[in-house]
């Protein structure tokens, strides 16, 4: 695995693979890599001829108040779990090798980056499409593969992709969880014993949000309040829970079609989020990965 630090060696090696007509694929990263970054570079591997990681804990997508200084930082440790996946670049920039204090260009994914996880975390998702959108334009995949389990952040990269014309497919990889089914994040780290204890309430809840949509429940209020009633019975304190339409991520007044059921809160001071993504029509409710069938006009 060939390791660079700038812009340029990364288009070197790209413009190498291109010119040889090989399909590039494309896991961006913050780093502190777990199962669920190991299976999307596994998925990039099976489906494209060259595999290009990142690690970049971006600044511009932490608010002042956030975790930037503490985030975990594990990098021999990430190397050595990509080169054994048989990754074949890995690009890890400084800041000054992405940012540079001239810079004023911002993007503004609108409607998508104020809501849910946004609504908390102020110019979040401007920071996520900011970095993304550089990203792509250095590597420029053929494919690039994101997590479910940040599916709001995969809609905004989703629609800015998609409107800045990139022409790129974005691919979802389930979300890989714990036995007791707690969704894998680098912040699990965070987790004190207690927390950690409790924590799978917020998986728990979704797991019955499911069943109660198979049961034939179309009102999105009762599942909500069952799931605000349950995290906060197993010490979280609820930021949201909601039912919202998969491509708007618009609340809905029914249980149809491609939904989001999304949670985050807080327990022991540690920020978790998780969700489902079902598609349901009339009795029939199937667990699905979003689906971003956009980049088809480029291909
Ligand atoms: O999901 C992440 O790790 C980050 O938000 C990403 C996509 C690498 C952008 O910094």
């Amino acid at each position: 695995m060939k390791i660079v630090t700038t812009p340029r060696e990364v288009r070197e090696a790209i413009d190498h693979e291109k010119k040889a007509g090989t399909r590039v694929g494309f896991v961006p990263t913050m780093g502190a890599l777990h199962e669920g970054h190991v299976s999307l570079v596994r998925m990039a591997r099976s489906r494209t001829g060259f595999v290009a990681a990142s690690i970049f804990v971006n600044p511009k997508q932490f608010g002042p108040k956030e975790d930037l200084s503490r985030y975990p930082q594990t990098f021999d440790r990430d190397r050595r779990m990509l080169e054994d996946l048989g990754c074949d670049l890995l690009f890890h920039p400084d800041e000054r090798s992405l940012y540079s204090s001239a810079d004023r260009t911002r993007i503004a994914v609108d409607e998508l980056s104020d809501v849910l996880c946004g609504a908390s975390r102020t110019g979040h998702f401007h920071g996520v499409a900011l970095v993304v959108a550089k990203l792509f334009n250095i590597v420029r995949p053929d494919e690039a593969y994101f997590g479910q389990k940040d599916a709001q952040q995969a809609v905004v990269i989703q629609r800015m992709s998609a409107d800045l014309d990139f022409s790129v497919r974005i691919v979802l990889g389930p979300t890989v969880r714990e036995a007791d089914g707690l969704a894998m994040s680098s912040r699990n780290v965070y987790l004190d014993p207690a927390a950690r204890a409790h924590a799978p309430a917020m998986y728990r809840s979704l797991r019955e949000a499911r069943a109660r949509i198979e049961s034939g429940e179309r009102d999105p209020s009762p599942i909500v309040a069952m799931m605000k009633t349950a995290m906060r019975d197993a010490g979280f304190d609820v930021e949201y829970a909601c039912a919202v339409d998969g491509a708007t991520l618009k609340a809905i007044e029914r249980i149809d079609g491609t939904v989001l059921i999304a949670c985050a809160g807080r327990i022991g001071g540690t920020r978790l989020i998780d969700n489902v993504a079902l598609r349901v029509s009339g009795a029939s409710v199937e667990e699905i990965l979003l689906e971003f069938p956009e980049w088809s006009r480029y291909a």
